[in-house]
């Protein structure tokens, strides 16, 4: 068996939880381990033209079934969210070798990389690139923090940004998904069940906030003679609050004053929107509401706002027939909605799809105080293991 213990001294954020992010020398040494556990089960291990990594248990062919999720996490992120679907995967295995079951269908666990969007911003690149939701030339040339590309990042990781993008032969492949993760709310605590099958996803998407002003001094400025961004950028975080209404959710958790001095009037303040709601129209909505007020706050303080949409994602409902006969499967286990993106809600525009929840008692997630118990994670592991029986029998 595999424990997520074997992964709690990779990529330590300094400052609590974890900091794994594609294409790093973590992200090196957490592909390592899975190689690693893989091969020790006898599983011929394959990384794809976008640096996903694929672990075959048996040929890999067309129509397999294939389950697993992602290892990068967001800064400070916790130890569950991605890590528990690809070590419930692992153990899913060795559970069905000692039912002597063996698969009719090529099965396969798989590790989607950079789901979190942690280093270049956006989110699920692994499976974006793939299915060819985001075009490959948009994707190299994003930029993190140190101005390093993903086309050069990923060579450094042995990706030939030249193969990078839609990926045909991958996409025959998987004849079914199916993602085990961590539940990022509430919803199975007040169920009172262990585990439970993915009903939808919000649509959601991240949006860059980019004012400028004047760099200046903070104490020889005059208060009347300034024209700072980041009041444009605090009044944005406030109307973010104020127009996610109805179930709708707005988040500001990165802004980055230019060049960030506590005796500098910043020239420039970056923000991020993560915004979400039930539909394109009102997650839309919330935008739009956000960005007038950004003009506004903007223009008030002499300031310009441009607004740039870094990633989108409409709506999903997963397979209801998948979903409900997964449900079954497992005894009639109960079908709940998320907030949170996944690899396996890009991909449910492109093949069979599903995802099941394991119980988190607090329903905190990308925080270290992320959890799940040790009888709840055993139990998702089982119902993983039933449902692929089910799947690739
Ligand atoms: C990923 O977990 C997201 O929902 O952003
Ligand atoms: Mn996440
Ligand atoms: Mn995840």
């Amino acid at each position: 068996m595999t424990s997520l213990d074997d992964l709690a001294g990779v990529g330590v954020d300094r400052r609590g939880g974890f900091a794994r992010h594609g294409f790093t020398g973590v992200d090196l040494e957490l592909r390592a381990w899975f190689t690693g556990e893989a091969e020790r089960r006898g599983l011929g291990v394959e990384t794809d033209r976008n640096g996903n990594a694929w672990a075959w248990w048996g040929e890999p062919g067309e129509g397999a079934v294939v389950t697993g999720s992602h290892l990068d996490s967001v800064p400070g992120g916790g130890a569950f969210d991605g890590p528990l679907g690809v070590v419930a995967a692992l153990n899913a295995v060795d559970l069905l070798r000692t039912k002597q079951f063996t698969p009719a269908k090529p099965l396969a666990v798989v590790v989607f990389v950079e789901e979190e969007g942690g280093r270049f911003g956006s989110a699920c690149l692994g499976s974006r690139l793939m299915t060819g939701a985001i075009a490959p030339e948009k994707a190299l040339a994003l930029k993190d923090l140190d101005g390093t590309t993903l086309a050069e990042a990923a060579r450094a990781c042995g990706v030939d940004p030249g193969r990078v993008g839609r990926d045909e032969e991958a996409l025959r492949r998987i004849g079914t998904f199916v993602e085990l993760h961590v539940e990022q709310g509430r919803g199975l605590v007040d169920l009172g069940a262990a585990v439970g099958v993915a009903s939808s996803i919000l649509a959601h998407g991240r949006w860059r906030f980019r004012f400028r002003g004047e760099g200046n001094h903070a104490g020889a400025t005059p208060m009347a003679d300034r024209r700072d961004p980041m009041l444009a950028a605090a009044a944005t975080v406030l109307a973010a609050r104020t127009a996610a209404t109805g179930g709708a959710r707005a988040t500001v958790g990165r802004l980055l004053p230019v060049p960030g001095g506590t005796n500098v009037i910043a020239a420039a303040v970056d923000l991020w929107l993560d915004a979400r709601a039930h539909d394109t129209a009102r997650t839309r909505a919330v935008v739009h509401a956000v960005t007038e007020a950004a003009s506004r706050a903007a223009r008030d303080e002499g300031c310009t706002v441009e607004v740039t949409e870094e990633s989108y994602g409409d709506t999903v409902h997963f397979d209801p027939a998948l979903r409900d006969d997964l449900a079954a499967t497992l005894g009639g286990v109960p079908a709940l909605p998320t907030g949170a993106g996944h690899d396996a809600g890009v991909l449910a525009a492109h093949t069979r799809t599903a995802m099941l929840f394991v119980r988190n008692p607090t329903g905190v997630s990308h925080a270290p105080e992320e959890f799940a118990e040790a009888a709840d994670c055993a139990a998702g592991t089982e119902a993983l293991a039933d449902v692929l029986a089910h799947l690739a029998r």
